[in-house]
């Protein structure tokens, strides 16, 4: 086998485990938009929505799956892109899409998310674990961590509400190649559903987009009493 035949399998390799990461991801994030649109409802049903979340065993399980989905997606795509780099003297199609600027921009707004990832964990799962949390009274009259309150403290923060809106609007520029880009990478190509699968990849990162970007937005209507 050629040097050339190993480097192009293994990066088909690595993009085939890219796209399967990718749209597992895309799978949580709807799971994710879902739960926190108990955020809309009140402070009581989000905060047993969270400690349904953080305690039940199936989703702490989910997790673990979840955080080697995530590390393998950004230690692929490091890899991937640092061999394309290196690759310069080996051209092939596929690697040809990957020097387009679409492809760039993924590698950026990748590199975003991953830093949007680390203060979005430093502020709400970090905190709700270990920070000094305020305990409000669930359904049954027990005492509960109120993450309503973590949540709403970060919103207040202009700063920490334009960062959010930012880094989702990235996420969603992430978005908009990647769904079709992974079925690609998959094999899936067709004349005639490839075009259908490019509109339900930009309709779901334009959901995803505007879904997340509701919340700071609803929050900071609440803090000047227009909700
Ligand atoms: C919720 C978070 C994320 C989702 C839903 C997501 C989704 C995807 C999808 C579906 C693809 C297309 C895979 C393919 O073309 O086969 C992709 C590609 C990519 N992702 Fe992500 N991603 C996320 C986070 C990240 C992070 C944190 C990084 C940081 C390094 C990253 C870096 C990349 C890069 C560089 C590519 C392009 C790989 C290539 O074509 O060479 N992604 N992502």
């Amino acid at each position: 086998m050629s040097k050339n035949t190993i480097i192009f399998s293994s990066s088909l390799g690595k993009k085939f485990v890219m796209s399967l990461t990718g749209l597992f991801l895309c799978s949580f994030l709807i799971v994710h938009l879902g739960g926190n649109i108990a955020l809309f409802t009140s402070k009581n049903t989000f905060n047993e929505y969270t400690k349904f979340m953080t305690s039940n065993p199936v989703i702490r399980f989910m997790e673990i799956i979840l955080v080697l989905g995530f590390l393998t997606h950004i230690v692929d795509a490091i890899l991937l892109y640092v061999r394309n780099k290196n690759a310069s003297d080996t051209k092939y199609v596929f690697d040809k899409k990957k020097s387009s600027i679409s492809s760039r921009s993924m590698a950026l707004t990748g590199s975003f998310i991953l830093f949007f990832l680390i203060v979005h964990l430093r502020s709400f799962w970090y905190e709700y674990k270990f920070g000094e949390v305020i305990y409000s009274v669930d359904s049954n009259g027990n005492q509960i961590k109120d993450m309503y309150d973590i949540v709403t403290s970060s919103f207040e923060s202009p700063i920490y509400s334009l960062f959010y809106v930012s880094a989702v609007i990235l996420l969603g520029i992430h978005l908009n190649h990647g769904f079709q880009s992974a079925f690609l990478s998959l094999g899936l190509r067709h004349k005639k559903y490839t075009p259908f699968v490019s509109l339900i990849g930009k309709l779901f990162s334009f959901t995803i987009t505007l879904g997340f970007i509701s919340f700071p937005i609803y929050f900071c209507l609440k803090n000047f009493n227009l909700w």
